[in-house]
């Protein structure tokens, strides 16, 4: 990546239970920055879950919501953004959360994820894309597929974080940021 200028903010992308949400506040914390869940606001702004706008309006509602409130961040300076992990699919999105910050992409196993998804049985039901799939793991593989060249193409840097605890993964994340402007590593 070539980012010339220092970017305040920290945007963590990744599939659904790689762990943007738990990391996001710990670095949040670390740093004291303000922590912020795209997916919080759009079911703080609806006043409904995500499984019941999926399950009401739609997915392309839900997308619309989303998008909706990440523009709505053009404001926020030194904040942590944990996005859900379909933000990748509209480009806007990216073009927009790239300018206001490094993008960080947590990338996992699929054996991690399901693993981290099957040890909180509510995750699974708060997510509608996973909640009805009869192989958990084929239809993380699937989707994970489908999104592998989005993600990879979206991230300023990107971190593994199998086998890591969120305070290890949490600390990679800060050093990166504090060496900006970015060095090669980027
Ligand atoms: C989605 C992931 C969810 C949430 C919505 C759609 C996706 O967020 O935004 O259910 O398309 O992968 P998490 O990544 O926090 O699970």
């Amino acid at each position: 990546m070539n980012r010339e200028e220092k970017l305040n903010n920290i945007v963590l992308i990744g599939m659904s239970g790689v762990g943007k949400t738990a990391i996001g506040k710990y670095v949040a914390e670390k740093l004291n920055m303000e922590f912020i869940d795209t997916d919080q606001l759009v079911v703080n702004n609806i006043g409904q879950s995500i499984a019941m706008i999926f399950e009401l309006y739609g997915e392309a509602y839900f997308r619309a919501l989303e998008q909706n409130i990440i523009e709505s961040l053009t404001d926020k300076e030194d904040v942590v953004i944990s996005t859900g992990g379909g933000v990748v699919l509209n480009r806007k999105n990216i073009q927009f959360l790239k300018k206001k910050g490094v993008v960080f992409l947590l990338q996992a196993s699929i054996d991690t994820i399901v693993s981290n998804i099957e040890s909180s049985p509510s995750n699974k039901e708060d997510r509608p894309l996973l909640k009805d799939a009869s192989n958990l793991r084929d239809r993380i593989k699937r989707i994970y597929e489908t999104r592998k060249e989005l993600y990879i193409s979206s991230a300023d840097v990107v971190i593994r974080v199998d086998n890591k605890s969120k305070e290890l993964v949490g600390d990679e994340i800060i050093s990166i940021f504090r060496q900006q402007p970015p060095c090669s590593c980027f």
